[in-house]
């Protein structure tokens, strides 16, 4: 009983709360902070780096897939860590069923963040009528193939990508 208390009480408590304006002035600065642009947002051509113009990118991105849009393609969470944004998780309806993404700030990654808010987007899939959650990732990204094994992913592998289907 005692290591299990433990290791309970050494995770953080992670919610998942719907982007908006202020979450997203929050999200960038942990981007920032603590991720790589090209782990948060697409390519954006110039100097490595959070130049201004990956900065702009990054608030572009969001307000024109989710909160600045009339026709969202995603809907967008900021994922809290004991009440800090440490990272962003989304669900976007495809042909294939609706597909998560998520990233997790270096500092909070390895600490059950990812796998509770995948737990989470699950619930959320699930509670919007979806049957079927899909994700993407690459063959060297052991911690998301991790993730999504142990949320109950059946994983699909090629050469250079990884299919996962969780059934709802
Ligand atoms: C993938 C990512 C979201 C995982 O988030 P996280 O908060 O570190 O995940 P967790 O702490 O819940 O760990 C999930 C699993 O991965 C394992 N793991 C975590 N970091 C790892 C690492 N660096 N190497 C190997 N395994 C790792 C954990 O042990 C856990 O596995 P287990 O359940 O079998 O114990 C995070 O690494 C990230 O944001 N990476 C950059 C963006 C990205 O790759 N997004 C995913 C696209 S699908």
């Amino acid at each position: 009983m005692l290591p299990m208390a433990k290791l309970d009480a050494d995770r953080p408590e992670v919610l998942l709360r719907p982007l908006d304006e202020p979450r997203l002035a929050e999200l960038l600065d942990a981007a920032v902070a603590g991720a790589e642009p090209d782990e948060v947002m697409p390519p954006v051509p110039g100097p490595p780096g959070w130049t201004a113009e990956r900065r702009r990118a990054f608030l572009d991105f969001h307000r024109s897939r989710s909160i600045g849009t009339e026709q969202p393609v995603e809907e967008t969470f900021v994922i809290y860590a004991d009440g800090r944004a440490a990272g962003a998780a989304r669900l976007e309806g495809t042909w294939a069923g609706v597909e998560a993404g998520l990233w997790v700030t270096r500092g909070q990654r390895g600490r059950g963040v990812g796998g509770a808010a995948v737990r989470r987007l699950r619930e959320l899939a699930a509670e919007r009528g979806h049957q079927r959650l899909i994700a993407a990732t690459t063959p060297g990204n052991t911690a998301a193939r991790r993730l999504l094994a142990a949320a109950g992913a059946h994983l699909v592998a090629t050469d250079t990508s990884v299919q996962a289907v969780i059934e709802l």
